[in-house]
C-alpha cells in the first residue's frame, strides 16, 4: 500500500460504514424546504438543478461540493496557485465548501491543510475566493479545530479536547512518521471562551477574505464533535453531561460567528453516526433533534448531516428528524449519486446534496449530471500527494 493510500485510510477510509448577490427573480421563487414547491410558478418538480435559497445566498443548483482535505498548502498553510486553480475549476457547484481550515496554527492534524489565522493565510484565501467568484461561483470556508486529532509532533503542544480520552487503535502521520494519537488535555471551563473567540476571529478573517459564509465543522471527531458526542465528552461542567450541555460549545460558536457574518451565512456540519476518529454517540436521535431545533431558533443558514451511507435505516431516520425540526436549507451527504440526489430533493428529504469524491474527480460535475455523462474515477494514490497530479488535472467533458 502506498503512503498516500495509507494516509487516506487514516483520514477517511476507516470511517464505518460570500458576497451579497442580488436575488434573481427565478431564484427568489425557489423554496428551501417544501418538497412540492414550484420554481417561478411553473410547477416544475424540484431536483438537483433547481435553484435554492440557502440562507443569504441564491444558489443556481443544489449540487454542492463537500469539504475535502487535500493537503496541498504545505507547512505554511497558505493557499497557493494550485489551490486557486483547483477551487476555481469547481465553481460550477451550487456552493463550494473548502477543506477543513485551521483556525489556529497549533491545531494541525493533516500536515498541509489550509489555514486561516493570520494576514498571509487570509491573503491566500482571498485569491481563492476571487477566482471562484470571477467564474460565477460561491464558496464557504469550513472552519475547524482538530482537538485530540492533532499531535505535538506537528504542533509542539499537547492536543486539547473535552476529556483526556485519546483516539484509540489508530495512527496519525507526523513529520516523524506514523505514531499513535496522544492523550489530550481536557480544556478547563475558563479556557472555552478562548476557543469560541478563535472561531469568531476566523469568521472575521473569512469575511475579509471574501468568503460567502462559513460552515462550522462539527463532524468526524473534530474538537466541536468531541464536545457533542458522549463517547468522548465525560465532563461534569456546563459543557458535559446532558445533550444541552454537550451542544453548548457548538451553539456558542454559532452565536459568535453569526454576530460577525449573520446567522444566514453560517452553517453546521454534524455526523452523529460516523465512527471515524473513534467516535460514538448513545443518543443520536435526541442530539439531532436538539441541534436542529436550536439552529432553527437562530436562523442558521444550513444544517448538513454527513452520513457514511445515506440510505441506511438509522441515517434515514436522522434525516427525517432534522427535516422535522429545521426549516432552513437541509443538506445531506454520504454516498449519493445523481439519481439518489434528485430523489432526495424531489421527496423533500433534503434541500441540496453534498458530493465529495464525485466533485474531487469531476470539476464539471454539474455539467456531467446534466448530460448524464460518465464520471471520472477517483485516483486514491494522489489524494494527499504534493502537486497538481490528481488534484487539478482531472479532465472535463470539454477537454
Ligand atoms: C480526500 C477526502 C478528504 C476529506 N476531507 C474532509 C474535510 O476536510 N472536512 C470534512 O468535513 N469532510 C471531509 N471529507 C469527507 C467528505 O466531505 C464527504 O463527507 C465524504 O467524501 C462522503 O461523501 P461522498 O460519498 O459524496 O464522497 C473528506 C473525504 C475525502 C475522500
Amino acid at each position: 500500500m502506498s503512503d498516500a493510500q495509507r494516509l487516506f485510510n487514516a483520514l477517511y477510509a476507516a470511517m464505518p460504514g460570500i458576497l451579497d448577490q442580488p436575488l434573481n427573480p427565478a431564484l427568489a421563487a425557489a423554496k428551501t424546504t417544501s418538497p412540492d414547491s414550484s420554481v417561478s410558478g411553473a410547477h416544475m418538480p424540484l431536483d438537483l438543478f433547481s435553484p435554492l435559497n440557502l440562507g443569504a445566498l441564491a444558489l443556481p443548483n443544489r449540487i454542492l461540493m463537500a469539504p475535502l482535505t487535500r493537503t496541498r498548502a504545505g507547512t505554511t498553510h497558505i493557499p497557493n496557485d494550485l489551490m486557486v486553480e483547483y477551487y476555481s475549476q469547481r465553481a460550477g457547484a451550487g456552493l463550494i465548501f473548502t477543506e477543513c481550515t485551521l483556525i489556529s496554527p497549533d491545531a494541525s492534524a493533516y500536515l498541509g491543510e489550509g489555514g486561516l489565522f493570520d494576514e498571509a493565510t487570509q491573503a491566500g484565501w482571498m485569491r481563492v475566493t476571487e477566482a471562484v467568484h470571477a467564474k460565477g461561483g460561491r464558496i464557504f470556508m469550513q472552519v475547524w479545530h482538530a482537538g485530540r486529532a492533532a499531535h505535538s509532533d506537528i504542533n509542539g503542544v499537547q492536543p486539547i479536547s473535552s476529556s483526556n480520552k485519546p483516539i484509540r487503535n489508530d495512527l496519525t502521520h507526523t513529520p516523524k512518521g506514523k505514531v499513535p494519537y496522544e492523550t489530550p488535555r481536557p480544556l478547563r471551563t475558563e479556557e472555552i471562551p478562548g476557543i469560541v473567540e478563535l472561531f469568531r476571529q476566523s469568521a472575521i478573517r473569512a469575511k475579509a477574505a471574501g468568503f460567502d459564509g462559513i460552515q462550522i465543522h462539527g463532524a468526524h471527531g473534530d474538537l466541536v464533535d468531541q464536545f457533542l458526542r458522549d463517547s468522548v465528552n465525560d465532563r461534569s461542567d456546563q459543557y458535559g453531561g446532558s445533550i444541552e450541555n454537550r451542544a453548548r460549545l457548538l451553539l456558542e460558536i454559532v452565536d459568535a460567528t453569526a454576530s460577525v457574518l449573520g446567522a444566514d451565512r453560517v452553517g453546521v456540519r454534524i455526523s452523529p453516526l460516523v465512527a471515524f476518529n473513534d467516535m460514538a454517540e448513545s443518543q443520536p436521535k435526541e442530539l439531532v433533534e436538539y441541534v436542529a431545533k436550536e439552529l432553527q431558533k437562530r436562523g442558521v443558514g444550513h444544517l448538513e448531516l454527513r452520513h457514511e451511507q445515506w440510505d441506511q435505516p438509522a441515517e434515514l431516520e436522522l434525516a427525517k428528524i432534522a427535516r422535522e425540526h429545521y426549516k432552513g436549507a437541509l443538506l445531506l451527504n454520504g454516498g449519493f449519486d445523481a439519481d439518489s440526489g434528485h430523489a432526495a430533493i424531489r421527496e423533500g428529504r433534503a434541500d441540496a446534496i453534498v458530493y465529495g469524491k464525485a466533485f474531487l474527480a469531476n470539476p464539471d460535475l454539474v455539467q456531467r449530471f446534466a448530460k448524464k455523462a460518465a464520471l471520472n474515477a477517483v485516483d486514491f494514490t494522489t489524494l494527499y500527494s504534493p502537486g497538481g497530479k490528481g488534484y487539478t488535472d482531472y479532465p472535463t467533458l470539454a477537454a
